[in-house]
């Protein structure tokens, strides 16, 4: 396995109170709870509060990631934040979240990768700091999903919740680290999961009211198909950069949306279930936020230890898709 050059120090994740469970969209949607937990493995969602944003789920799960890091707001040079589900359409949620923590001294930009987004944004802020020209970088997948979500939609509705998670990137100092990874993108698929108004092509207006064209549409299984397809290949891809097998994988973390993909992505990598840390059954798609949050509950509850050598994959919309070998 390569050295790693750059290093996670600090961890943070943020989940709202409210918890919305199958037998609440019993009452508003022709749905059952039987057939969410089989065709999912959800059992319940968080909801942000109206008031709640996806800028202030960021700070939550940052000021965590700070705290056990040893640094404060001034210290960060770069703030790199993927989100599906900006505040505003301009600017970035990360100036946002800059200005909310009093990061003085950084630059902060978002990433648009979907549920990818946290793992894009933590290559690119190895690459910085790699580079020697950030040496700490705050990197944060956040997202109000539930703003965006058609709530009279089922094929839908029941998918997704809010969250954040956050860590802080700097150089590794000794053998933990970020050991390889492995970013793809296929945007000629991108009409299987959108967004298709609200944009400068389909602006607000009264048609995209009428035709709920701002809500996430997606064509699940085809979605489904590509998940499984594109989540193989990232576990292969970034277990063959770092030069080890599933076998020698302590930790398997994918993304959060579909217990039978997390499944079939484990089973391709040969990595037994007792091996996979799930959490979709408490918190459903949380998009960008799911993989931090997973790595922060498996951490509290014990999964996972310094010196075990992890893998994350992760796949969303675009498409796009990722994963990446850490030695904790
Ligand atoms: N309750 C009851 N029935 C439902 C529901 C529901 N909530 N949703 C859909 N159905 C029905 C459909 O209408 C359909 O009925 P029909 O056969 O009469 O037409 C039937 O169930 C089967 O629908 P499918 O979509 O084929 O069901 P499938 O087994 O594929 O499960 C699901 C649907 C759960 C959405 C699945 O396709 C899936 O998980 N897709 C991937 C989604 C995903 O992972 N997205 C994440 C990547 S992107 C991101 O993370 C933002």
């Amino acid at each position: 396995m390569k050295a790693p050059r750059v290093s996670m120090t600090g961890l943070g994740a943020y989940a709202p109170e409210r918890v919305v469970t199958n037998a609440d969209f019993e009452k508003t949607l022709d749905t059952s709870d039987t057939w969410i937990r089989e065709r999912t493995g959800i059992r319940e969602r968080r909801y942000a509060r109206p008031d709640e944003t996806t800028a202030m789920m960021a700070v939550e799960a940052s000021r965590s990631a700070l705290a056990e890091a040893g640094i404060e707001p001034a210290d960060l040079d770069t703030i790199i934040l993927g989100t599906a589900t900006p505040d505003k359409l301009l600017p970035s949620v990360a100036c946002d979240v800059q200005a909310m923590i009093g990061a003085t001294k950084a630059h902060a930009f978002d990433i648009g990768a979907a549920c990818p987004g946290w793992i894009y944004g933590l290559v690119v802020g190895e690459a910085m700091v790699a580079a020697g020209t950030s040496r700490y970088a705050l990197v944060i997948g956040a997202e109000k999903l539930t703003a965006i979500t058609d709530l009279t939609d089922r094929s839908t509705a029941v998918l997704f919740g809010d969250g954040a998670g956050a860590a802080i990137l700097t150089a590794a100092n000794g053998k933990r680290g970020i050991v390889s990874s492995y970013l793809r993108s296929d945007g000629t698929l991108a009409e299987l999961l959108w967004r298709p108004g609200g944009g400068t092509v389909k602006p607000p207006s009264e048609e995209m009211l009428g035709d709920r064209s701002y809500y996430i549409k997606m064509a699940g299984r085809e979605v489904f198909k590509n998940a499984v397809r594109s989540m193989a290949d990232a576990a292969s891809q970034a277990l063959e950069r770092a030069g080890i097998t599933g076998e020698q994988v302590d930790l398997l973390v994918p993304h959060q949306a579909n217990l039978r993909i997390i499944e079939a992505t484990a089973s391709h990598a040969n990595i037994p279930m007792d091996r996979v840390y799930v959490n979709v059954d408490k918190y459903g798609n949380t998009s960008s936020a799911s993989i931090p949050l997973a790595l922060v509950e498996a951490r509290e509850s014990g999964r996972l230890k310094p010196g075990m050598t992890v893998l994350l994959v992760t796949f969303g919309a675009g498409f796009t898709w990722g994963s990446m070998v850490v030695r904790w």
